[in-house]
């Protein structure tokens, strides 16, 4: 994909004010990880990247693979483990380290001097580095170019007034000959109820 525009066409629908409440805010995704209202989880991976991965490296070795909003996702570990370097970025510390400890990998911290406050985890073999910070802040630090991205409840999840900025993220950290692999649900929010603040807060779609 080469282009913002078959990214996503934030235009498809135009009544997005069906949408325009559906918004979390950091500390809210915090929350959800503190109460284990993490049902956007998935233990086994994602069984359709899992299917199609050999199509998506392409062959390629020691690709730099991006994870936006990257959670405790094990599909990191998938890459890391065929030689990959795997770079994600997530607002929960909390969601960081079950990551680590339950793919039972040792790792250090360090901040992040452009963004006060913020940490980066790195796997001690030294092909995993999870930013812990806000995805709209990233920018700040030079995390390099990406071959891959793969982006799974990550652009589903940013409010839709932010989703501009977020594409605009997105394409900025691709590099020539890149793939994006999009995991998403495409429907007609009129034809669909908009969840509450409180009904996404419990849970996942
Ligand atoms: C729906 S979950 C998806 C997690 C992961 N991609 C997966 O497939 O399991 C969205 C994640 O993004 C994090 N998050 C939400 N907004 C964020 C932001 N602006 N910057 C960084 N992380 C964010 C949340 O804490 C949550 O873990």
């Amino acid at each position: 994909m080469d282009d913002a525009s078959t990214l996503i066409d934030v235009k498809e629908y135009p009544d997005t004010e069906v949408q325009k409440n559906r918004v979390l805010t950091l500390e809210e995704w915090r929350e959800k990880w503190v109460d284990g209202k993490i049902g956007f989880h998935q233990e086994q991976g994602h069984q359709l990247l899992k299917k199609h991965l050999d199509t998506f490296l392409k062959g390629k070795n020691v690709l730099r693979v991006f994870f936006p909003l990257c959670g405790k996702a094990v599909e990191m570990k998938w890459f890391a483990d065929r030689g990959h370097c795997v770079v994600g970025v997530e607002i929960s510390e909390l969601g960081i380290r079950e990551f680590f400890t339950e793919q039972n990998l040792s790792y250090s911290e360090e901040p992040i001097m452009e963004i006060p406050g913020a940490k980066v985890f790195k796997s001690s073999s030294g092909n995993i580095s999870l930013y812990c910070c806000n995805l709209f802040d990233l920018p700040r630090v030079n995390i390099g170019k990406f071959d891959r991205i793969w982006d799974r409840g990550a652009l589903v999840a940013v409010n839709p007034g932010d989703r501009k900025c977020y594409t605009d993220i997105m394409l900025s950290l691709t590099r020539k000959g890149f793939r994006y692999l999009l995991a998403v649900l495409s429907y007609d929010p009129t034809k669909h109820p908009a969840q509450t603040v409180e009904e996404r807060r419990n849970g996942w779609p």
